[in-house]
């Protein structure tokens, strides 16, 4: 939004929950648009995102949106954590100018067109223990894309499939926005901010730092030059394995989602996904 000199935005965001009337909003929105397209229960991790769309554009656009389709059977859509008040609270502070918090139904028709993600990329490590998941992650995110029609979009690293996965649908179909990649945020613990560390208690908590500290430690083995991927998992292993109580995946890829031998300094992802007790954690290290 474009203020008159000396002005200042104070606490004034737009809340809207269907297509049409956000449409109404944003047509009064000129300049860059900034969009960060979130599941909602904000925190320190959403909101560097945000952060980051205020200080790069004249508007920004934050989408709440629980999305059905990308939940598998048995999974946590029906108790995934809802804090509405309190997500439309942090945006206002945060300087965001509309809250796209659309309806299941305003959002989704009957027999819809689908989108498929890539047959191999899609479904390695996330894709094969979610399978289908990031099917429903491109249908919502392509949908987002074409209702807000963005400048730039705001994804995490901490979710780097998914990243590199809207990547490529970005490329692959043409589409008209710049994907800005973000840090992951981390708390003073080392643990990485999800929406779903809520689940964890105390004991299960302190088990889940694991997850971090085994990441640090194979970033502290290549600072030493070690770049054999099979020492560096085992390295991994050794550390999460006694804290956790099912391993999903440790994986070392480079920023195509290639499994590689060997890590290349600016060209390697590395990745741990594990369930401490019944909530599944996903964290990796860029390096
Ligand atoms: P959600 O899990 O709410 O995450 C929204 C965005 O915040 C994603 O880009 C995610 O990578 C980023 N994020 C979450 N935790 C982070 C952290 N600790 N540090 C940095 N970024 C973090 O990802 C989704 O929602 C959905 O799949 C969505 C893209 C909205 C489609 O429904």
């Amino acid at each position: 939004m474009i203020l008159p000199k000396n002005s200042q935005k104070v606490e004034a965001v737009i809340v809207v929950n269907d297509y049409k009337s956000f449409k109404e909003a944003r047509e009064k929105l000129s300049g860059s648009v900034g969009f960060v397209p979130t599941m909602g229960a904000l925190h320190e991790g959403h909101i560097g995102l945000i952060k980051r769309a205020v200080d790069e554009n004249e508007t920004v656009v934050v989408s709440i949106f629980v999305n059905p389709t990308q939940f598998l059977e048995g999974e946590d859509l029906d108790k995934y954590p809802k804090k509405d008040l309190a997500d439309i609270e942090i945006c206002k502070r945060a300087g965001v100018d509309i809250v796209f918090m659309p309806t299941i139904d305003s959002i989704y028709s009957k027999d819809e067109l689908k989108i498929e993600a890539p047959k191999i990329r899609g479904f390695i490590l996330e894709g094969a223990k979610r399978s289908g998941h990031f099917d429903g992650v491109l249908q919502i995110v392509m949908k987002l894309f074409n209702i807000v029609s963005p400048t730039n979009s705001y994804f995490g690293k901490k979710d780097a499939q998914q990243l590199a996965l809207i990547t490529q649908m970005k490329n692959d179909y043409f589409l008209d926005t710049n994907i800005v990649p973000c840090e992951i945020v981390r708390d003073s613990s080392g643990l990485a901010l999800s929406s779903r560390n809520v689940y964890l208690d105390t004991q299960e908590y302190k088990r889940a730092l694991s997850l971090s500290r085994a990441l640090k430690e194979a970033s502290l083995m290549i600072g030493n030059k070690e770049f054999s991927v099979d020492k560096i998992e085992d390295t991994m292993y050794e550390i999460v394995e006694p804290n956790i109580d099912k391993l999903d995946y440790i994986a070392v890829v480079d920023r195509e989602f290639n499994m590689v031998d060997e890590v290349e300094i600016n060209n390697t992802i590395i990745l741990v996904a594990a369930f401490i007790g019944t909530t599944r954690l996903i964290d990796n290290i860029w390096i």
